[in-house]
């Protein structure tokens, strides 16, 4: 069984249907993204996912590590190993890196040493008395990712780190995804807009359109068909 299966999976808003029928399975150790178009449900499917900001409709079904996710309350969900850090990158902005890291880890049930999560981003452990209010947007994102990462999940969804990122903090960015994958055996699911951070970090690519998955391919597949770029994903 994959750590994270998606079978059939529904949702949507009061305002209509979102997702029909999404179905995805990660292994153990796996970087995949999620790709698609602005408005295909990306979102929507990390959402139904972790159960916040839960879209009205669900149906289908959702396994984590055996555990049935559309059973569980959104607040159970991190104790299982499964982490999100959402779009916004949300951090407490009135405190400083120091004590955004350390509540996120008093709230873990198993958290990792804060050390070896400063060791893992440097640039945190230079401004670890900084309010996270006074970072700038890729130091917010690897802040963000450090409250995730300090929790020892099994799994962390990325929604669209990269968004809005000079190039060179989005190079550091993926670097930090490998880094953390390969060193800790941490899964990832990414979302993304920009296909070449998904090529540059993720093995294999859900392609989402309109709430359907179309395609699911690897990345020299990605690299090498022009109109499935063309057509789903505009690039
Ligand atoms: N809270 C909400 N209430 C009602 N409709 C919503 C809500 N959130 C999203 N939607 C709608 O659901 C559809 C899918 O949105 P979603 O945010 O999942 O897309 P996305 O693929 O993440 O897009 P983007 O790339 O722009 O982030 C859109 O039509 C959006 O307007
Ligand atoms: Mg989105």
């Amino acid at each position: 069984m994959s750590l994270l299966e998606i079978n059939g999976l529904e949702a949507g808003y009061d305002t209509g249907q979102v997702l029909f029928g999404v179905d995805m399975a990660i292994d153990r150790d796996e970087v995949v993204s999620l790709l698609g178009r602005n408005g295909a449900g990306k979102t929507t499917t990390m959402r139904s996912i972790v159960g916040t900001d839960v879209p009205t409709i669900r149906g289908g079904s959702i396994t984590f590590d055996g555990h049935d996710l559309l059973e569980k309350r959104s607040y159970e969900i991190p104790k299982l190993g499964l982490s999100l850090v959402p779009e916004a990158r949300r951090c407490f902005n009135e405190l400083t890196v120091e004590e955004n890291i350390r509540l996120a880890a008093n709230h873990a049930t198993d958290p990792l040493n804060r050390e070896s999560v400063f060791e893992q981003f440097p640039e945190l452990d230079d401004m670890r008395n900084r309010l996270a209010r006074n970072m700038s947007g890729g130091e917010k994102q690897m802040l963000a990712i450090a409250r995730s990462l300090v929790a020892n999940p099994q799994m962390i969804l990325l929604d669209e780190p990269c968004e809005g990122l000079a190039p060179y903090i989005v190079r550091r960015i993926e670097s930090i995804i490998t880094e953390i994958s390969e060193e800790r055996d941490v899964t990832f699911l990414l979302v993304e807009q920009n296909v070449a951070v998904a090529m540059a970090v993720a093995d294999r690519h859900y392609i989402l359109d309109e709430g359907h998955i179309v395609d699911e391919v690897s990345t020299e597949r990605l690299k090498t068909d022009d109109e499935l770029r063309q057509e789903y994903l505009g690039v």
